[in-house]
């Protein structure tokens, strides 16, 4: 039994299966059944990121996902009007505010936060006087949660990228880098910010993070999708909802 302070939510990101049906530009496989296996295998959220170039999740799978999915939608969108005005349309329960760049291949790292104090600003309190609550996407900097918690976010979602990783190169955790994320993620929750994480994140990796108490949710999306390609969805799901309740209990 988990004490209800001590749950760790598991957000399902399934921008890769809408990758996977982009790449035959048919119907198939479809996200929203995904969100479906998600939900009855123990998932508390769906995550997805609608991109400029719409490589993945598309219009009417965000719309579809409001809709028909019985799970919070946190919406991953950049800090533009386009975005913002689908975000408002839709009102998801949360949008995560990530850096956005054409040519990447995922969001390779946090938002620059102090060089886009203005347009950050406008943007979550658009959001949040439309009652989206806001988290903001950012690397395990003492700087960024600060200024984070003076924009007026409600989240901060830390980039766990370089410590995964690093964790799946050599298979052995680099303790100074977990150190600092458990602090960083102690500060954040003390100021008042709830604290997500994600990026790169694997059965291990999740494990290890998992024991970052102040953690109130996790999302995870590459190694789900890739490793549901041999055990299942469902089966996937919930190995990683056992892990996080173990760790918790
Ligand atoms: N959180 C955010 C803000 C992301 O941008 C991504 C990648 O889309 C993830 C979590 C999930 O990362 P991964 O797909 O590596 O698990």
């Amino acid at each position: 039994m988990i004490a209800k302070d001590n749950y760790l939510r598991l957000g399902v990101n399934i921008d890769h299966v809408a990758t996977i049906r982009n790449a035959r530009g048919g119907f198939h496989p479809d996200p929203l059944r995904a969100a479906n296996i998600a939900y009855q295998a123990g998932a508390d959220g769906i995550t997805a990121h609608l991109r400029e170039d719409r490589r993945h999740i598309s219009d009417r799978d965000i719309e579809r996902l409001i809709k028909e999915i019985d799970l919070p939608l946190n919406l991953e969108m950049a800090a533009t009007k386009e975005m913002l005005d689908i975000a408002i349309k839709h009102k998801p329960n949360a949008c995560c505010i990530v850096p956005e760049k054409r040519q990447e291949v995922t969001t390779e790292g946090g938002l620059n936060l102090s060089a886009n104090i203005n347009k950050l600003s406008d943007c979550i309190n658009k959001l949040r006087g439309n009652a989206i609550r806001v988290s903001l996407f950012i690397d395990p900097q003492k700087k960024d949660i600060e200024i984070a918690k003076e924009l007026g976010a409600d989240i901060v979602e830390i980039h766990t990228g370089s410590f995964a990783n690093n964790f799946n190169k050599n298979g052995e955790i680099h303790n100074d880098e977990f150190d600092h994320l458990n602090d960083i993620s102690i500060f954040a929750h003390e100021i008042g910010l709830e604290v997500h994480a994600g990026h790169g994140l694997t059965f291990e990796t999740a494990r290890v993070i998992s024991r970052i108490n102040v953690l109130k949710e996790l999302n995870i999306g590459h190694f789900i999708i890739g490793e549901a390609v041999f055990e299942g969805l469902d089966c996937v799901i919930k190995k990683f909802r056992a892990i996080l309740n173990s760790e918790r209990s």
